[in-house]
């Protein structure tokens, strides 16, 4: 007769990949049903979609097999409730009442500032939402608040019950600090009062419901950066780096620094990777910064390079004008960020 007690054992020997702590621990287990040798188990992923849902259902299989007399075996997927998640992360449910209907968040990261983090973020919001996405974007570089002036956005957030409304442009919920204090304003932040504003972002603005949330951190490995990423239930990091060899080294620490704080990193994306010099499709490219530098980061640490980006003056333009390139589908620009886009939804299949 095989019992609960014995399932529940088995499964202590399966860790969540991401949080490095066992599925029973975790609280993920939500049933064990036994009938006869069949055995029904059903797992609550602390969120929809992303990489490791399938392994997570063959590691429970596994385990679940190794117990004797064991016929049939049946994995069940669900999601958390918001209310689980948050306490999961330590967290009161009202600290991410915002994003409880948020599917996947992911940040998009940087070994340090001016390689295009924020160029890439709008960029890829627009080609996710190309590809059928809802998208959103919580601008956590406080410093920085670039994302209102890259996404043309010069309206100021309303509120609603109790609750900030994100602006929405071409599609897209963004908030930012930048539009809570309106253009040229200086902000200035003490540690504490960002951790108090990013827990505002996502306890009290109703994003609604999203297939992903875009978080763009604030750049290089400082507390900044390591804090806001810890703060937030994050799926995983999209890191932007560019080819030369300071910018590598500095996402090197990143990585290293991210991946220490059991922060999933998705896969690397190379920024102004190269130059294609004006005259049509076979024209001369150049590569201003080397080449390669992704390709190696990404072997070193066995992660997807998930795209390259041109350096391209219309990506400069479309940010300083608002208008995301991306918004071009089939420009050049465009197609890269589409591949990309293509590689986070298949991988995080939210
Ligand atoms: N691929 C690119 N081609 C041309 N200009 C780019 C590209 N990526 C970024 N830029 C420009 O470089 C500058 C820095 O980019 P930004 O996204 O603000 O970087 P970060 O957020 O990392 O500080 C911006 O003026 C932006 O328009
Ligand atoms: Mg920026």
């Amino acid at each position: 007769m095989i019992t609960k007690e014995e399932v529940l054992d088995a499964l202590k020997g399966v860790q969540d990949p991401e949080l490095n702590k066992n599925l029973v621990e975790l609280g993920m287990i939500k049933g064990i049903e036994i009938a006869g040798d069949a055995v029904k188990i059903t797992v609550a992923l602390t969120m929809a979609g992303c990489p490791l849902k399938s392994k997570i259902k063959s590691n429970v299989e596994a385990a679940v097999r190794t117990i004797e007399g064991v016929g049939h075996i049946e994995v069940v997927l669900g999601v958390m409730t918001s209310e689980e998640r948050a306490r999961l992360f330590g967290r009161a449910p009202s600290e991410m009442e915002g994003v409880k209907n948020v599917k996947c968040i992911i940040a998009v990261g940087s070994g340090k500032g001016g390689v295009g983090k924020t160029t890439v973020t709008v960029n890829l919001a627009v080609a996710l939402k190309n590809q059928g996405a809802r998208v959103g974007i919580l601008d956590a570089d406080m410093h920085g608040p670039d994302i209102p002036i890259m996404l043309g956005v010069d309206e100021r957030p309303l509120g609603s019950g109790g609750m900030l409304l994100p602006v929405e442009k071409y599609g897209i919920k963004m908030m930012s600090a930048g539009s809570l204090a309106g253009e040229g304003v200086p902000i200035i932040w003490r540690g504490p009062m960002v951790n108090k504003a990013i827990k505002e972002f996502l306890g009290h603005v109703n994003w609604g419901e999203l297939d992903y949330l875009l978080i763009d951190l604030p750049p290089g490995t400082g507390d900044a950066a390591i804090t806001v990423a810890n703060s937030i239930p994050l799926n995983g990091i999209v890191m932007v780096t560019t080819p030369q060899k300071v910018a590598l080294e500095d996402v090197r620490r990143a990585i290293g620094l991210f991946r220490a704080k059991d922060i999933k990193i998705l896969g690397i994306v190379e920024n102004m990777s190269f130059f294609k010099l004006p005259g049509g499709e076979d024209s001369e490219v150049v590569d201003i910064f080397g080449s390669g530098g992704g390709e190696k980061l990404a072997r070193a640490f066995k992660l997807p390079l998930l795209g390259k980006i041109p350096i391209d003056p219309a990506i400069r333009k479309g940010g300083d004008e608002g208008r995301p390139k991306a918004l071009e589908a089939e420009s050049e620009a465009g197609l890269a960020f589409a591949g990309i886009a293509g590689r986070i939804l298949s991988e995080c299949g939210c």
